[in-house]
């Protein structure tokens, strides 16, 4: 068994990213510069925004993060949202999700201009996708993608199981999982809450990736001997032990599985901050789109 290790992969990338912007300050060229939106005081959201702010400090792109509180109408961060499209010195911005329940998350995502969208939400980049045309693909998967490609992962011709189907993870990936490139030619199947014989369905994947939020669902009987396993789940648990008296799990009993596969990325430092590396590299794309 060998740990699909994303802090690893992610520091890579990092690193790669920072030797582009030591090139472009060289030639006096411009540096990426990437805003975060951030609405309320949401613990899980802080703390994601924060390691994005932190990732931009470290390649050495420009940063901006502009909080607002809980009670911001919806009409004044739609305004700002606007502001950030016009910006001609922001590459791409994010909103970091979720917004609260008076805000239209739909709204906002859509009020983006897909040239800016370094999250990838917006239909136009996610049609981008489907078609294989430049544009931004969802951190997330595009992370996952990265992760499988850089540690030598056969993808082509194998079954790859997907448990759970959201915008932003399982479909997305299921669609780059499954498409005619490299990697990619998966045969996929993409399983949900009313999946039949979900265990049964685990049990031939040869890549098995979870994107549920249900700490431990997937446990040994369920996977194939030396199958390759992605554990997307990030759900926080009480955890007395730690300072913060909480701590992330993933949706994989990492303990019972580890040993059965050939290929298992851990939580925390599995696909986290490889959504942090694509959004960068996102970043860093937004601003060459556009010639710069
Ligand atoms: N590490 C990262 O960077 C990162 C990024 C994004 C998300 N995440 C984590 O990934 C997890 C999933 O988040 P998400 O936003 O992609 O999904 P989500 O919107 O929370 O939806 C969960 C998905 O899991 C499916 N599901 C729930 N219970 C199930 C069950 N018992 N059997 C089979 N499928 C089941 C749901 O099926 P239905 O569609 O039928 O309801 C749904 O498709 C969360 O823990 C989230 O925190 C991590």
């Amino acid at each position: 068994m060998q740990i699909l290790d994303g802090k690893v992969t992610a520091a890579q990338i990092r690193l790669e990213l920072s030797e582009v912007v030591k090139e472009r300050k060289l030639q006096g060229k411009k540096i990426p510069h990437l805003a975060a939106i951030l609405v309320g005081n949401d613990g899980g959201s802080v703390t994601y925004v924060n390691a994005k702010v932190k990732a931009c400090e470290e390649i050495g792109f420009e940063s901006t993060l502009i909080r607002y509180d809980d009670s911001v109408p919806e009409d004044i961060l739609l305004a700002k949202v606007q502001a950030l499209n016009e910006d001609k010195s922001i590459d791409g911005f994010i909103v970091q999700l979720p917004l609260p329940a008076h805000i239209d998350e739909q709204k906002v995502t859509l009020a983006i201009d897909p040239k800016k969208d370094v999250d990838g939400f917006h239909p136009m980049n996610l049609g981008n996708m489907l078609l294989d045309i430049p544009g931004f693909i969802c951190a997330t998967p595009a992370g996952i993608m990265e992760l499988l490609e850089r540690n030598n992962i056969e993808t082509e011709g194998k079954n790859c199981v997907i448990i759970g189907r959201s915008n932003i993870v399982g479909t997305p990936l299921s669609l780059l999982l499954g498409r005619n490139k490299s990697p990619g030619n998966c045969t996929v199947t993409l399983a949900h809450s009313r999946t039949q014989h979900l265990a049964e369905i685990c049990g031939n994947a040869d890549i098995l990736i979870a994107a549920i939020g249900q700490p431990g669902f997937i446990t040994a009987d369920m996977v194939k001997e030396g199958a390759v396993v992605v554990d997307v789940g990030t759900t926080r648990i009480e955890d007395p032990t730690k300072i913060s008296g909480w701590r992330l799990a993933g949706d994989v009993d990492f303990e019972g599985v580890a040993p059965k596969t050939s290929f298992i990325s851990p939580v925390p430092g599995g696909v986290g901050p490889m959504t942090i590396a694509s959004l960068m590299m996102n970043t860093l794309k937004a601003m060459e789109l556009k010639g710069k």
